[in-house]
């Protein structure tokens, strides 16, 4: 509550995060993929955090099931915990981007409003993109056998089987994984990246 942020000032830093782009020869910023389980967010998002190291850039990935273990144990899959999992990834996100490092944060993601709060966190510097594969794809792929778990009742609250997904209705970027082959969705990737995130 209120009580908690009583008593606190914002302390300026010595360094601004415009010195921290030009010093890095690239804009910071959260990248915040979202999509289906087995749509591809992690594959994707680990491939362009190596792409884009390997040209020089400060990169990093914040993904869903790795923070989970840490930052986020404890929670769960209701929507309240999805809720608190994000917001959390949102701010550290955004810790993160004005620290100069572009994030690309992977998480499912699944509901309108828990997104647009993670943009109000990111401000102009946050852009969405939708990893997008139906979910009859991402159950054939169903990578980690979540898919035929859920089906068997054995997770509860599964998205797309048991709980919602909520697919953006204007995402800076739409990558269709059912579509394109790994190579071309990274291409279109490291594209809008530059773009948005490069030298101007
Ligand atoms: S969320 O909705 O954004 O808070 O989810 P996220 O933090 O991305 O975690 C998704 C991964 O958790 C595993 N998992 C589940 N996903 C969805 N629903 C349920 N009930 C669930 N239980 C466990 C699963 O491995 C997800 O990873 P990905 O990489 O998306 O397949």
């Amino acid at each position: 509550g209120p009580a908690a942020s009583t008593n606190t000032t914002e302390v300026s830093h010595a360094v601004t995060t415009e010195e921290r782009f030009s010093a890095n020869g690239h804009k910071g910023g959260v990248l915040w993929l979202t999509g289906l389980s087995g749509a591809g967010k992690s594959t994707l998002a680990m491939a362009l955090e190596r792409a884009l190291f390997d040209r020089g850039w400060q990169v990093f990935v914040l993904d869903g099931d790795n923070v989970r273990n840490g930052l986020n144990a404890g929670l769960g899959f209701s929507p309240e915990d999805r809720a608190e999992n994000i917001r959390r990834v949102a701010e550290t996100a955004k810790l993160f981007a004005d620290a100069g490092v572009l994030v690309i944060a992977s998480l499912i993601s699944p509901l309108q409003a828990d997104r647009a709060r993670a943009r109000a966190i990111g401000g102009d510097r946050f852009h969405e993109v939708y990893v997008s594969a139906d979910l009859a794809t991402c159950e054939t792929r169903d990578p980690k056998g979540l898919y035929k778990k859920a089906r068997a009742g054995e997770i509860a609250e599964f998205t797309g089987i048991s709980a919602p997904y909520e697919a953006p209705e204007s995402p800076e970027l739409t990558i269709d994984t059912g579509a394109l082959a790994p190579t071309e969705a990274l291409g279109e990737l490291l594209d809008y990246v530059d773009t948005a995130f490069g030298k101007t």
